[in-house]
């Protein structure tokens, strides 16, 4: 891969105090919810991250919920890298692998849901999906007064020859 092309990629272990940089960025400004580094090297498997001329620039995780249900989260792009299409190619990977793995729905807590509609999702009733609320929810400070917007989208399954 040259060095001064834009990809995105499984995260890698040496990656996680990058991706801690960039989540912790919006974590403090409270558009995201904060992981710690232990948690973010033990859910490594889990990251992708977009990177360019050797710097990672952005990252997104993947949790799975059912056979058919996984979440995208911890969607980040470097303020300076914004508005550049990257957000969208990290989406677009988390979803390829979600679809290769024969999940049918995905969803997203996010303050951001103009993004999201630019990327296919649409906003649902947060009681749609209830195993999210007792695994993440109830720990959160806001849980009394969530202000995140609930979206989904339905993956289309590639058909195999
Ligand atoms: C959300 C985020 C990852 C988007 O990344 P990005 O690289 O800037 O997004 P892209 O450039 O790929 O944008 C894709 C589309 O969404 C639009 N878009 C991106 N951010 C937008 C915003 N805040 N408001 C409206 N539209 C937006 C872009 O204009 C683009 O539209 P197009 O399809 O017409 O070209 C980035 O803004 C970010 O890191 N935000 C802080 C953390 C956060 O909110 N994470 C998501 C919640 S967990």
């Amino acid at each position: 891969m040259p060095h001064n092309e834009l990809y995105v990629r499984y995260a890698r272990l040496a990656d996680a105090p990058a991706i801690l940089d960039i989540t912790t960025e919006y974590a403090r400004q409270g558009i995201m919810l904060e992981r710690s580094g232990d948690n973010i090297v033990e859910n490594i498997r889990n990251f992708f991250v977009a990177e360019y001329n050797g710097e990672v620039i952005g990252c997104c995780a993947i949790a799975f919920y059912t056979l058919k249900l996984a979440e995208i989260r911890s969607l980040a792009v470097f303020n300076r890298y914004k508005m550049k299409g990257i957000g969208r190619l990290l989406v677009e990977k988390a979803e390829s692998v979600l679809r290769e793995e024969g999940v049918s729905e995905v969803f997203v807590l996010t303050l951001n849901s103009d993004f999201f509609k630019r990327v296919g999702y649409h906003e649902i009733q947060k009681e749609y999906f209830p195993q999210k609320i007792w695994r993440d929810c109830t720990h959160c400070p806001k849980l009394m007064a969530c202000d995140e917007i609930a979206m989904m989208k339905k993956l289309s399954q590639t058909v195999n020859h």
